[in-house]
């Protein structure tokens, strides 16, 4: 694969993000040209390599003159990842939810149609557009429209849009739809996610808080595994138009996971069990990857303690800027918000 991106301009909107960031350095480390868009609203610039393959755009990509000067730049393939994150930030702000996952995903897809690109990547949401469908696992067409948050709306929206353009104007488009990525490059914070915000509390040595019973499921996936999807994604012939779980395949209880960082943080202040939140109605979460695995040919390769060793080895090396930046802290403990996003 590494040879489909030697030589190619690669825009990554999104691309400071804890995702963009794993996909432009494995991006850049296959001799691939970079150009990032991303307006740092949820992310710092320190989450970004320097390279002299990589050229950083600080815009928004619902601005047409952003939008313009990253397309001036040529892209041979888009990774559409730039988003506004998540759920409970989108039950308390669903209209600049709306305008970034909305309007910023249609003028993607539509300067990128314009420009000509050879394929876009969307990035979707496993744990977003499948609803609360109780099957397990869930494969591609069980979708739902019974969603719960306008996150979960608008992640489906960007899917309607990509489907429209797709069959109507022949954009080259796939939909990689994610499950619950963690790893390095992923911070805490208000509205961050799930793993990350467990990690911040038990170096602190605070109680993990589990909104719910904490038997509830997800599928928890190593970012570097979601790179590989992504990158599968933008490169294996004759896939435009369709759509691909990318996940890790195994359910992992939230009262295990939050044990098992506790274990390996040797944080002794256990577990702190809250009101479950409105939203969060999903109890379990789990992908059929059979249609990846068969048509992309992607195998996910982290298992869970690994994943956790190299998050936790990545938050000890930042744990300088993790710890005092009030960007980075998580939600004060409260039912409402409760432990961090465990179903982006
Ligand atoms: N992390 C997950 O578990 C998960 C699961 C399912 C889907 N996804 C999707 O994958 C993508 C990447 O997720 P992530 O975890 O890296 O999120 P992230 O919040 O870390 O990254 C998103 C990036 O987009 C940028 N951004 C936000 N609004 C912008 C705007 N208007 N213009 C330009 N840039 C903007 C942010 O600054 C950030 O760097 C998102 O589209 C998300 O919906 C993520």
């Amino acid at each position: 694969m590494s040879g489909f991106y030697s030589g190619k301009t690669v825009l990554v909107t999104g691309g400071a993000g804890a995702i963009g960031s794993n996909l432009v350095r494995s991006l850049l480390a296959m001799h691939a040209r970079v150009v990032i868009l991303d307006d740092l609203s949820a992310s710092t610039r320190w989450n970004m390599p320097e390279h002299a393959r990589l050229h950083f755009i600080h815009g928004d990509i619902t601005d047409p003159t952003a939008l313009g000067l990253a397309f001036a730049e040529r892209p041979d393939l888009v990774f559409h990842l730039a988003a506004f994150f998540a759920n409970q930030n989108s039950m308390e702000n669903p209209e600049e939810d709306l305008r970034v996952n909305g309007l910023g995903t249609l003028r993607v897809l539509r300067a990128s149609g314009d420009a000509g690109v050879d394929r876009v990547v969307y990035a979707s949401s496993g744990c977003s557009i499948y609803g609360d469908r109780p099957e397990r696992p869930l494969r591609e067409e069980l979708i739902s429209t019974r969603l719960s948050t306008p996150y979960q709306v608008t992640k489906m929206l960007g899917e309607l849009y990509a489907n429209c353009f797709h069959e109507q104007a022949d954009l080259p488009v796939v939909k990689a739809r994610l499950f619950n990525s963690y790893g390095p490059w992923d911070p805490p914070g208000r509205y961050r996610n799930v793993i990350p915000n467990f990690i911040w509390r038990a170096l602190h040595g605070q109680p993990l808080p589990i909104t719910g019973s904490g038997d509830e499921t997800r599928d928890f996936t190593f970012v570097q595994d979601i790179v590989a999807g992504l990158l599968l994604c933008a490169s294996v012939e004759g896939i435009e138009g369709d759509e691909f779980n990318l996940a890790s395949g195994r359910e992992v209880r939230i009262a295990d996971l939050a044990r098992s960082i506790n274990t390996a943080v040797g944080n002794e202040a256990g577990l702190h069990h809250l009101p479950r939140r409105r939203w969060d109605t999903k109890t379990r979460l789990l992908a059929d990857i059979t249609r990846a695995r068969e048509r992309l040919g992607y195998e996910p390769t982290w298992d869970l303690d690994r994943g956790l060793e190299q998050t936790l080895g990545w938050f000890r090396s930042r744990w300088d800027r993790l710890s005092t930046d009030p960007r980075f802290r998580p939600p004060t403990v409260d039912p409402g918000e409760g432990s961090g996003d465990r179903s982006a």
